[in-house]
């Protein structure tokens, strides 16, 4: 069937209250989104969220479709939006094609999210006009990291102008909405105000058309490092290390299982 939210949906949200974005990566994080979150983003952070790898380089298709189909079976309104990794759409439009049909049939997610603007920006007309839903993100790609040089904040000074130019590029070539991940605050407002479409920010300010954050990292279950533009609304990871040190201390002192937690020998008549 029919998702009850689709891209368009979302692309006439411009504007209006505030589009809430969650990153999930398994079925039971996908519910507890579903009911708060307008957007559930299977982000190839899961890479380093979820397997430990150094950075997102590593992530595969395949690892994205089993993700993909875990969060999707969790949601039953908000939408699905699928990453598409490092080396699965850059060679051209047709590579794109190839691997964003695979994400879609085979996780029933009605749309794709990949990194670039306007180097990507044929890509994204390929696939939309042939019914791929693209989000776009620009600003500080993550999978770019070792041209970058870094995680820094992409957008200072006369990279403006080339930041501009590439969210106006992915809006010209169709994507229904745009991730700014940590642009500086009055570029992301002024990309906001010229673009039509949705700017969803991470590290990107205020004034940005909805906000995206790693549920791991708001949750502060990722707690390896914590970019500034993190906030953390749980201490989850401090809570499972406490859970996991007192079950420790009562299985050495045999005080777990407790007697409750057994079964008698005999059937009670
Ligand atoms: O992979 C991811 O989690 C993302 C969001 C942070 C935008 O791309
Ligand atoms: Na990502």
């Amino acid at each position: 069937p029919v998702r009850p939210v689709l891209p368009p949906d979302i692309t006439s949200r411009k504007g209006g209250v505030p589009l809430v974005v969650l990153t999930a990566y398994t079925t039971p994080m996908a519910r507890l989104v579903d009911a708060h979150c307008d957007i559930a983003l299977v982000g190839d952070s899961v890479g380093m969220v979820l397997h430990g790898m150094p950075s997102t380089i590593g992530v595969t298709l395949e690892m994205m479709i089993l993700h993909g189909r875990a969060v999707v079976r969790g949601l039953q309104k908000a939408m699905p939006v699928i990453d598409m990794p490092f080396g699965s759409y850059e060679e051209g439009p047709a590579q794109a094609y190839r691997n964003a049909a695979r994400l879609m049939a085979e996780t029933g997610a009605p749309a794709v999210k990949l990194e670039g603007g306007q180097h990507m920006a044929e890509t994204i007309a390929f696939l939309t006009a042939r019914g791929v839903p693209v989000m776009a993100h620009v600003g500080l790609t993550p999978q770019a990291v070792n041209t970058l040089g870094g995680y820094k904040v992409v957008g200072r000074d006369a990279e403006a102008e080339r930041v501009m130019a590439d969210a106006r590029a992915c809006e010209a070539a169709g994507a229904f909405s745009i991730v700014l991940e940590k642009v500086p605050v009055g570029l992301s407002a002024r990309i906001t105000g010229e673009l039509s479409i949705p700017t969803i920010g991470i590290g990107a300010g205020v004034d940005c058309d909805g906000q995206v954050l790693v549920i791991d990292d708001m949750l502060g279950m990722f707690t390896a490092f914590k970019p500034k533009f993190v906030k953390r609304y749980a201490e989850l990871g401090a809570a499972a290390d406490q859970a996991i040190a007192d079950y420790a201390a009562e299985v050495r002192a045999r005080a777990f299982p407790g007697p409750e937690h057994g079964f008698a020998d005999q059937v009670k008549s």
